[in-house]
């Protein structure tokens, strides 16, 4: 039976918790039940500001009323990143299907055995690349035979803006992990393949990041079996605005997608020509991509769409930031199946 009632929990109500949160409330035969948060303040004040007066508010301590919640059937994990694993087991184990964002967690060993679990429980497991789901982005993964013809290189310049705190940075697992994973998983879905070979160079240019044994400037190249090439050109701050703009270029054309700008008008005189400024912050630029995963996720727990990343994308994913971050150390490039064998050699049997 299609069960149309979609009950959520919604764990963390900070940046992201907020954004998924309300675009619940906004849907349609979509309860949000509970919000849980170790911030009591930050939850009644969120669902003060949102009117949502069905919606409880529950101190992370008393997470289990949520838990044995019958009617609750999806968590949406929205924590920092250090408290993903903990949470997706939990949920699982109490029935419940579960989106969290990325990175799912921060090793492989325990991204799969929260996939094994959700299979065991016949639960959906989300890992939230929204990216996928960025209507700009979308359309170029529909055109891409057409226009680009058989792909050669796939580029993607992802700046961030505004700069993380440093304590977000401390916990958050690293550049390659915590914000590049989002392009990887790009370029590896645009290509249809696992990369051959993963090389990655960076440097620390603020003091802060260079302390916590970070960068803050990373490239991830990568290249597939057929030759195709992959580029991630991140950045932790770029001062005009949110940077994201992709390029995938094959032997028929090219796809170019844009910064998103504030107005999309633009002025034309003798003297040039004057564009509006690049969306500035990082939750704005991507709110469409927000959206429409979240319609996707409802629309699984519906069975009316498959989940669009599977554990082999999840777990691809971060193999390819861990051999990016060894990589970084190392200097030399990293060739996936000796590091896959090395590392997780599971993967090797995952196709694409
Ligand atoms: N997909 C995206 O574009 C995107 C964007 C931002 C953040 N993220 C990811 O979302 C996660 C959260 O990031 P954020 O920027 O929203 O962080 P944040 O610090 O703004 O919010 C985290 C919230 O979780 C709460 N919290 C902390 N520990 C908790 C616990 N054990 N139980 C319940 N609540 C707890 C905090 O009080 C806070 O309200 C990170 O994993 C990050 O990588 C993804």
């Amino acid at each position: 039976m299609i069960r149309q009632e979609v009950v959520v929990m919604v764990i963390g109500i900070g940046r992201i918790g907020r954004i998924h949160a309300g675009n619940l409330a906004r849907m349609q035969k979509v309860k949000v039940r509970y919000i849980v948060d170790i911030d009591m303040d930050a939850v009644t004040q969120y669902i003060r500001e949102f009117g949502l007066s069905a919606t409880q508010p529950l101190h992370f301590d008393d997470i289990s009323r949520a838990y044995n919640d019958v009617e609750v059937n999806s968590a949406i994990i929205c924590t920092p990143t250090t408290s993903h694993e903990q949470h997706v087991i939990n949920a699982l184990n109490a029935g419940k299907n579960v989106m969290c964002e990325k990175p799912l967690a921060f090793s492989l060993e325990s991204i799969s055995r929260c996939y094994e679990i959700a299979r065991e429980k016949d639960l959906h497991l989300y890992c939230a690349f929204n990216r996928r789901f960025d209507p700009q982005i979308r359309s170029a993964w529909m055109d891409k035979e057409k226009i680009a013809g058989n792909l050669k290189s796939i580029k993607v310049t992802s700046r961030d803006m505004p700069r993380n705190s440093i304590e977000y940075l401390k916990i958050s697992g690293g550049m390659s992990i915590d914000q590049c994973i989002h392009d990887v998983d790009l370029i590896r879905w645009f290509a249809q393949e696992n990369p051959t070979t993963v090389y990655s160079l960076g440097h620390a240019f603020f003091d802060d990041i260079r302390k916590i044994g970070d960068v803050d400037q990373l490239y991830v190249t990568m290249q597939f079996g057929d030759g195709t090439m992959g580029h991630v050109d991140a950045n932790r701050e770029a001062v005009y605005g949110y940077d994201h703009r992709c390029e995938i270029f094959g032997d028929k054309g090219m796809i170019v997608c844009e910064n998103k700008r504030e107005l999309s008008t633009q002025q034309y005189t003798e003297a040039g020509n004057i564009a509006p400024a690049v969306i500035k912050d990082n939750m704005k630029r991507f709110e469409d991509s927000y959206w429409e995963e979240m319609v996707h996720f409802v629309n699984v727990i519906r069975r009316k769409e498959k989940i669009a990343v599977k554990s082999r994308d999840t777990l691809w994913a971060t193999l390819i930031c861990e051999a990016s971050r060894q990589s970084l150390v190392t200097k030399q490039p990293i060739r996936m199946d000796e590091f896959a064998a090395k590392v997780f050699p599971k993967l090797l049997d995952m196709l694409p």
